[in-house]
């Protein structure tokens, strides 16, 4: 917390204002808006998981559909296209940026035009605060006609071409998770320029109540909506995005001074379009220089009290969507396989960042070195 968040918190209580209405709602969902360009219009919500449930919804995705979605993701991008009854299928990274990978995307929407099989949406995520090349997946969806989702619940404060993250499809989402870069302890928003499909959004996200003095419902509904107190908390937090970014850039940075030096290990490099947020700080082992593995190196931190963690394990991988399709995956397993995340807390102090960076030197200085590096 920023310390900004109390005076909004203590407003909520002084104004008896603590539920699903309220001045910081409004004013959460309009500063946000004003944030990111002039022309979209927001909708605050409990989870970044029910902004997408709630897009995916508005978009007509219903059962036996397909949704295509980036493969190297958290499980949130995903759900939602099951709550629908619909079929994930999974789309492959580019080595450089980690994100979808504009060529697959082609290829399979070319694929799946012939077989009419082509999917009604396409789910873009944003990967650890750096964005996709979300103007080539966009055109590409255009000459589809797929519609555009933009999962930017991790990369809030980021660039694109100049462009705000949250801004660059025909829907976007974000993430007030406590792990995000800021936070409502726990919430989403719905970002579009479709100001008539969040006034139905909005509808569905408060139990679809009708607007009558009866109880009045015609369509399902659901308890979505962010309460007064925490949209507060993001109002506090918003004041202090930019800050956030600049500190963990700032962590970013002293991570790849001082462990690039090593050989063999690289900070997720930044693409040449688009300014990364640095919400986690992901470094990958080139598996032929050192021998230990990220996980090993992840437990071996775990052992000193210190928290990294694995990159996200590709969805394709993931025993609960065995049998889905998957476009390509061999790029995300290598990412998964080769890469690990370290304490990327704006908050993290020069000395416990100095403690994690020996603790890591001192793991893979201390390795056996791999045979093959020898004989190479
Ligand atoms: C890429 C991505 N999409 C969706 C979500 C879901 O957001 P929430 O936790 O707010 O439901 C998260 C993380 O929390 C995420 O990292």
């Amino acid at each position: 917390m920023s310390g900004n968040e109390q005076s909004f918190i203590a407003d909520a209580f002084a104004s008896n204002w603590l539920s699903s209405t309220g001045p910081n709602i409004d004013a959460f969902e309009s500063e946000v808006a004003q944030r990111l360009a002039e022309n979209v219009s927001t909708l605050a919500v409990s989870s970044g998981t029910a902004a997408i449930h709630l897009v995916l919804r508005a978009i007509g995705v219903a059962t036996g559909d397909r949704v295509a979605v980036s493969t190297l993701t958290f499980a949130g991008s995903v759900w939602p296209i099951m709550y629908l009854g619909a079929q994930p299928v999974f789309i492959d990274s580019e080595a450089g940026s980690g994100n979808m990978d504009p060529g697959l995307v082609e290829d399979y929407f070319r694929a799946s035009e012939r077989t009419r099989t082509l999917p009604k949406a396409l789910i873009v995520v944003h990967l650890y605060g750096q964005h996709a090349d979300v103007d080539s997946i966009a055109s590409i969806c255009a000459k589809y006609g797929v519609v555009l989702v933009e999962d930017a619940a991790e990369s809030l404060g980021a660039k694109y071409r100049g462009r705000q993250t949250g801004t660059t499809a025909d829907y976007s989402i974000l993430s007030f998770n406590g792990n995000k870069i800021i936070t409502t302890t726990g919430g989403g928003m719905v970002v579009s320029r479709d100001s008539k499909a969040l006034v139905v959004m909005r509808k569905w996200a408060n139990q679809s109540r009708e607007p009558s003095l009866e109880y009045l419902h015609r369509e399902l509904g659901y308890n979505y909506r962010m309460s007064n107190l925490l949209a507060g908390i993001g109002r506090g937090q918003l004041r202090v995005l930019d800050q956030r970014v600049d500190e963990r850039q700032r962590v970013a940075k002293r991570y790849r001074d001082a462990l690039e030096t090593m050989g063999g290990v690289e900070l997720q490099r930044e693409a040449p379009w688009g300014m990364h947020s640095r919400w986690l700080s992901v470094v990958f082992l080139d598996p032929i220089e050192h021998r230990i593995t990220p996980a090993e190196l992840v437990q071996s931190l775990e052992a000193q009290n210190i928290e990294a963690r694995p990159v996200w394990r590709p969805m394709h991988t993931q025993p609960i969507f065995a049998g889905s399709q998957i476009i390509g995956g061999a790029v995300a397993e290598r990412l998964y396989r080769t890469g690990l995340c370290l304490p990327s807390s704006s908050s993290l102090t020069d000395a416990d960042q100095d403690r994690t960076i020996d603790s890591v030197r001192n793991c893979l200085g201390a390795e056996a070195r791999n045979p093959q590096r020898a004989s190479l």
